[in-house]
């Protein structure tokens, strides 16, 4: 099967199954002398491990990564980088039924139609299961960025019809309620409607936002490898994953020039800054200066408890009720694979620009000494 491996130099490929016996990452490209160690990736991990709230799925799983290869004495040798979590609590009977029939919103009959044969134990590949590897290389590459002064915000903006207010962003709420929302308010209403998805057996889908901060600019290539096109794909590529919006996103598409032009300006200390942040902080395929800021529409969870309508591998028409073990709403678990995801585009275009100017690489090779 290809399509597992994702960047150009920072190159990540995950691997495994949602019921095999273990699921991880290797990835290829990552500067040596960064130093790293287990707990600098678990955090990340922590962030999506099942089982925290009554909103996530019961399986119990320590998600416990080990460093299999690539560092040595506490820092990265620049030699490949494999990481693994092994599965404790898969319960594959909860999944026998479900080889016989094709449950709706998952990929099911997809994989069955082109591969002739799927792993259907949890959903195999497509569970979201997959995201172990892609959250723990996501953490080495936000330790990169944290290095060079780059953060990323990531947190609950919406579920279902329930928005957070601006005017009560709190950051340091996130991580005080099990939805990731940043205003306290509306996490205990979008609980009340959680409550009552999970009454009738139903979910619910919700967006995800990130900001960037600290970016330089001229960060993207300016045609196909465009920051936003990179982020783009990055976000879709996450299972359940159905809208990506960068800067003011979709709702251009009624505003006039006047009000989304970012109008430029000087700032105290004389540099060029924008006074408006609409672009989203990514011009012409580059990054202006400005933070990142975009949106990742999460659809609800395809796992319902509800009766739906199918059809089996024996031609029938048949209602089914899913058994097994979900989540009623995927947000909350997927803002870190959300924000692991854009880590990995956003260190991989660094490294590209490396090579964007001769000025970066005189600064590199002058440097190295030269044998006359
Ligand atoms: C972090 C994460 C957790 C997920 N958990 C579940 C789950 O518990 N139950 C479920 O039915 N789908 C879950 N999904 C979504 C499915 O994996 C996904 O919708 C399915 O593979 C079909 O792919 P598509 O929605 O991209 O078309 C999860 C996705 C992510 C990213």
């Amino acid at each position: 099967m290809a399509g597992s491996t994702f960047g150009n130099i920072f190159k990540i490929t995950t691997w495994g199954e949602s019921h095999g016996k273990g699921i991880g990452v290797v990835i290829d490209g990552c500067p040596a002398g960064l130093p790293l160690c287990e707990e600098d990736i678990q955090i990340y991990l922590n962030r999506r491990k099942p089982g925290q709230s009554k909103f996530t799925t019961p399986r119990k799983e320590d998600d416990a990564v080990e460093i299999l290869s690539g560092v040595f004495e506490g820092k990265t040798t620049g030699t490949p980088i494999s990481l693994i979590v092994f599965n404790k609590d898969q319960k594959s009977k909860d999944y026998s039924e479900i080889a016989s029939y094709y449950r709706p919103g998952h990929a099911d009959y997809t994989f069955d139609m082109k591969y002739g044969f799927r792993d259907y134990r949890g959903g195999g590949r497509s569970s979201g299961r997959e995201t172990i590897g892609r959250v723990a290389a996501g953490a080495v590459a936000a330790k990169i960025l944290k290095s060079l002064g780059i953060s990323l915000l990531t947190y609950t903006r919406s579920i279902g019809p329930v928005s957070i207010d601006m005017e009560n962003f709190s950051a340091d709420e996130i991580s005080n309620n099990a939805l990731y929302m940043p205003d306290k308010e509306a996490a205990k209403k979008a609980s009340a409607y959680l409550e009552t998805c999970m009454q009738e057996q139903n979910s619910s889908g919700g967006v995800a936002e990130c900001v960037i901060t600290g970016m330089p600019v001229g960060i993207g290539d300016p045609v196909f490898d465009k920051l936003d096109a990179n982020l783009a794909k990055a976000i879709l590529s996450i299972g359940a994953v159905k809208g990506f919006e960068i800067g003011d996103g979709f709702s251009v598409s009624t505003a006039t020039g006047l009000n989304n032009n970012d109008a430029f300006a000087f700032a105290p200390n004389g540099s060029i800054t924008k006074e408006t942040n609409h672009s989203g902080g990514v011009l012409g395929g580059m990054s202006d200066g400005s933070p990142i800021v975009f949106r990742a529409a999460i659809k609800p969870t395809p796992s319902i408890a509800a009766t739906q309508k199918t059809v089996n591998k024996s031609n029938e028409s048949i209602a089914i009720n899913i058994k097994g073990r979900h989540d009623p709403i995927i947000v909350p678990r997927a803002v870190v694979v959300v924000e692991s995801m854009a880590a990995l585009t956003i260190v991989d275009l660094l490294l590209s620009n490396l090579g964007a100017k001769m000025d970066y690489l005189e600064q590199i090779y002058k440097k190295f000494p030269i044998q006359k």
